[in-house]
């Protein structure tokens, strides 16, 4: 079956990300959230992003509305529907997430796949939430979106390999690189990444380093774009927290514990930019 309408469930800084590269990609999208502030919120940034690509000469200034026009907010599960494909980016929480795939299985047309664009959490346990678990998938992009070149794929233990096939040919048609990963916790890209950025936290937490010391190393010293500390930012203290959690419980090893000065600043609401302040100060 051929996708032309996308789904696209949170219109936070990964589904809105996503929402504009399916665009891009020439793509209906439908784009939902549980408030309307969110959906607004989400579609004022592609705007912002897409205004940036025509200042850059990347796309004309007519294309932007057009694109603009091919994305529809909604507050409304039911609008899910129509879609021919969906990508799910809530917040990283695994009781909220079956929830979530439970409705989509009742709300979506039968054959369609369901996916999941979670960081850590089982594929096969969202799978389970669903009468259709052959059709679930992890679709795991990377932040920022529009940028990052990779989409890791995770099957399930009962997702078909149709699925896998179609999911593989749409991250290609969204631009994208696509890697398979075993489901685990973390997968691949957060079973490493994460304890990176946990060990950065500890390095802070034990007076090794002040955040400038440990970026700075990082990225002078081992050439990574942006130092840990401010990847974390980037990324939200509250979804690193979530990560190291399932990392920790999932995979039963006290190495992956996560830095109490990361609860920490999760519980003041330090949670990185979208709260302006993090290991830095974005006000
Ligand atoms: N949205 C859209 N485009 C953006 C963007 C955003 N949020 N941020 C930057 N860009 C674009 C810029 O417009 C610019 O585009 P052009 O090349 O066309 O001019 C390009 O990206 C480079 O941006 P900048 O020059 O402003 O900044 P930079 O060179 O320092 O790059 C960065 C910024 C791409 C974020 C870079 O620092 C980087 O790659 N950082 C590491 C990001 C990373 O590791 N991401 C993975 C996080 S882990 C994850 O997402 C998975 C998980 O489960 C937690």
């Amino acid at each position: 079956m051929e996708i032309k309408i996308i789904g696209v469930v949170g219109a936070g800084q990964m589904g809105n990300g996503i929402a504009q590269v399916a665009a891009l990609a020439g793509l209906q999208v439908v784009m939902s959230d549980i408030a309307d502030s969110f959906v607004q919120k989400g579609l004022r940034t592609i705007s912002k992003n897409l205004d940036r690509m025509v200042e850059k000469g990347k796309i004309p200034s007519q294309k932007k509305d057009e694109l603009m026009g091919s994305i529809k907010g909604t507050i409304q599960m039911k609008d899910m529907a129509g879609v021919d494909f969906v990508v799910e980016a809530a917040v990283e929480n695994e009781p909220l997430k079956l929830n979530i795939f439970k409705e989509l299985d009742q709300v979506c047309r039968k054959e369609i796949i369901l996916s999941s664009n979670t960081s850590s959490i089982s594929i096969t346990k969202i799978a389970s939430a669903t009468q259709r678990p052959s059709q679930v998938i992890g679709m795991h992009f990377m932040n920022p979106v529009p940028v990052m070149q990779l989409v890791e794929i995770i099957r399930g233990l009962q997702t078909s390999q149709e699925t896998f096939m179609a999911v593989k040919s749409l991250a290609e048609k969204m631009g994208k690189t696509p890697v398979e990963a075993n489901d685990f916790p973390g997968f691949i890209s957060n079973r490493i990444l994460m304890p990176m950025i946990n060990e950065a936290i500890y390095t802070l937490f034990e007076g090794v380093g002040t955040p400038e010391a440990i970026d700075t190393v990082m990225r002078l010293g081992m050439n990574h774009p942006m130092g840990p500390l401010a990847l974390a930012d980037l990324i939200g203290l509250d979804t690193c927290f979530s990560i190291m959690e399932v990392l920790y419980k999932g995979l039963g090893d006290p190495k992956y514990r996560p830095c109490p000065l990361l609860k920490k600043y999760v519980d003041a609401g330090y949670l990185g930019r979208k709260t302006g302040r993090g290991f830095y100060n974005y006000s």
